[in-house]
């Protein structure tokens, strides 16, 4: 699915092949499906959230959601597409769908989730049907029957595209096989956003990291025979209200290194460039939205082999700030990228917000499940910013995870400034974030907010809106929490 378009026309003046009703709460009665009542209930059609019931002689597709909130219908509105997926309808219309009258968050997340819905991954596929819906057109008749403000009900539709858009591109990266997506085509992707929007970019390899003193980064990528590299893309307004850093775990390929990873959990661990990918399609988002915010990305892409020159359990490495660390566990990877990223960015921006995004650690998916993102940091505001973006804007989910100075003490080390892995198999998520908060300044420190999306960024079945492998996750909370800082809001 392509595009989606706003019509300042009536239903049945806008022609399509086929059209969505999305059925709120069980109402049968509602406007756009008051005639099909009977049929639906005879094809045994209860209105689930997500349940979806065709009745092709109508031309009519229906969909459950279980509310209007923005959450159900940006589900419901991408099971719909889904459903339609290889029958040969290729337009669909639908009605509009609003919470209130003046707000237009539903209208927005339900063109979002047509969007989101329609993604498909076939790169690797040698047959492609051609029998996708490619358009879906929304009128301006409305749900509850709320007169729409049209300027804003078609800035919402615009915003839609462009952060489901963003989630797509993503997602694309993520689910590309770790061979086809090395450190260096993470930076010719950075490098090719620039040649299309108003952002910066510089990119490091080897020599310069040296130079910069990223030993522990360097030291993840020696096995590899991809060379690592570290992407700063910026976005930088005239007069931005403020500067926001986002730094992103890379990693091509976790193979788990020496501390080489079983079989079966190495599978899926092209995913492991989930952080960084997010921060490329967040930073395509910006530009593409004008927000007068100064956005930085920091992306560490590197890949985590095992070799004759590998590094390995027992080494002591010094970080870009002079800390060493004591490796005991190859595997625990990202951490040590992160370091030297972080210390970078922070010496190269002094931001306002400084958030990081990684698939960090197996620990936050056993903690917390797969759906959800753990948020953790020193202070509560940069948290409880992602938070609300999270869950209460773009529909994602995500919990805090508390540091404690106990944990603390677990990452102790006899020989050098701090282990890489803890002393006790519990608390695994926090005692990640607070290894990261070993290498966050002075000045960010109440500015911070790390994003545990080991979860949530790559799961193997279709949910909510998400398909089958990688989600694009972080990527609508972060835009929206953007759109919120741009927009001046205080934090409630
Ligand atoms: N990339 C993994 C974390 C991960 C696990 C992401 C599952 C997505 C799904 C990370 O580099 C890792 O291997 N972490 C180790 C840390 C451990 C050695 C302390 C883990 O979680 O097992
Ligand atoms: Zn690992
Ligand atoms: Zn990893």
């Amino acid at each position: 699915m392509k595009t989606i378009k706003f019509y300042e026309k009536l239903l049945n003046e806008i022609e399509a092949d086929i059209e969505i009703v999305i059925v709120v709460a069980k109402n049968f009665d509602q406007r756009f499906c008051d005639a099909e009542k009977e049929l639906l209930q005879e094809a045994g059609f209860s209105g689930d959230q997500d349940e979806t019931c065709l009745l092709a002689e109508r031309r009519k597709l229906f969909v459950g959601a279980d509310s209007i909130k923005s959450a159900d219908i940006r589900s419901a509105a991408a099971n719909a597409v889904r459903a339609l997926e290889g029958k040969g309808y290729r337009i669909a219309k639908m009605g509009a769908y609003m919470n209130h009258p003046s707000c237009t968050a539903t209208l927005r997340a339900q063109a979002e989730g047509l969007l989101l819905g329609g993604y498909r991954f076939e790169k690797y596929k040698s047959k492609h049907s051609d029998k996708h819906l490619h358009k879906v057109r929304i009128s301006l008749e409305e749900y509850n029957g709320f007169a729409l403000d049209i300027p804003a009900a078609q800035r919402a539709v615009d915003k839609a595209i462009v952060s489901a858009e963003a989630t797509n591109f993503v997602r694309d990266i993520v689910n590309t096989a770790p061979d086809d997506c090395i450190p260096e085509t993470m930076a010719e992707i950075a490098r090719d956003l620039t040649r299309q929007h108003k952002l910066g970019v510089e990119i490091l390899g080897p020599e310069e990291m040296e130079r910069e003193g990223m030993n522990a980064l360097l030291a993840v990528a020696r096995a590899s025979r991809h060379e690592p590299r570290l992407i700063h893309l910026s976005y930088t307004p005239e007069n931005p209200v403020a500067t926001v850093s986002l730094v992103g775990k890379g990693l091509t390929y976790d193979s788990g290194g020496l501390s080489l990873k079983p079989a079966d959990y190495m599978v899926t661990m092209k995913a492991d460039k989930s952080g960084g990918s997010a921060v490329l399609g967040i930073l395509k988002a910006v530009a593409e939205l004008h927000l007068p915010v100064e956005v930085h990305g920091f992306v560490g892409a590197v890949e985590n082999m095992i070799g004759g020159d590998a590094y390995k359990p027992d080494d002591v490495l010094r970080a870009k700030n002079g800390k060493t660390i004591e490796v005991r566990n190859t595997d625990a990877e990202g951490r040590l990228v992160l370091a030297d990223v972080l210390c970078y960015a922070q010496e190269k921006v002094r931001a306002d917000y400084l958030f990081d995004m990684a698939t960090l650690t197996g620990a936050c998916v056993v903690g917390v499940g797969q759906y959800t993102t753990g948020v953790m940091g020193f202070a509560p505001e940069p948290a409880q910013r992602v938070l609300y973006a999270a869950n209460t804007l773009a529909g994602e989910m995500a919990t805090k995870l508390d540091f404690n100075r106990f944990l603390r003490k677990t990452l102790k080390s006899e020989i050098a400034d701090i282990c890489n892995i803890s002393n006790t198999r519990y608390g695994g998520a926090i005692t990640a974030g607070m290894f990261l908060g070993e290498f966050i300044d002075e000045h960010h420190r109440e500015r911070w907010a790390h994003l545990d999306i080991a979860g949530p960024a790559f799961v193997e079945h279709p949910w909510g809106e998400n398909p089958h492998g990688a989600s694009g996750a972080g990527v609508r909370t972060i835009v929206r929490l953007l759109e919120k800082l741009a927009r001046g809001d205080e934090h409630k």
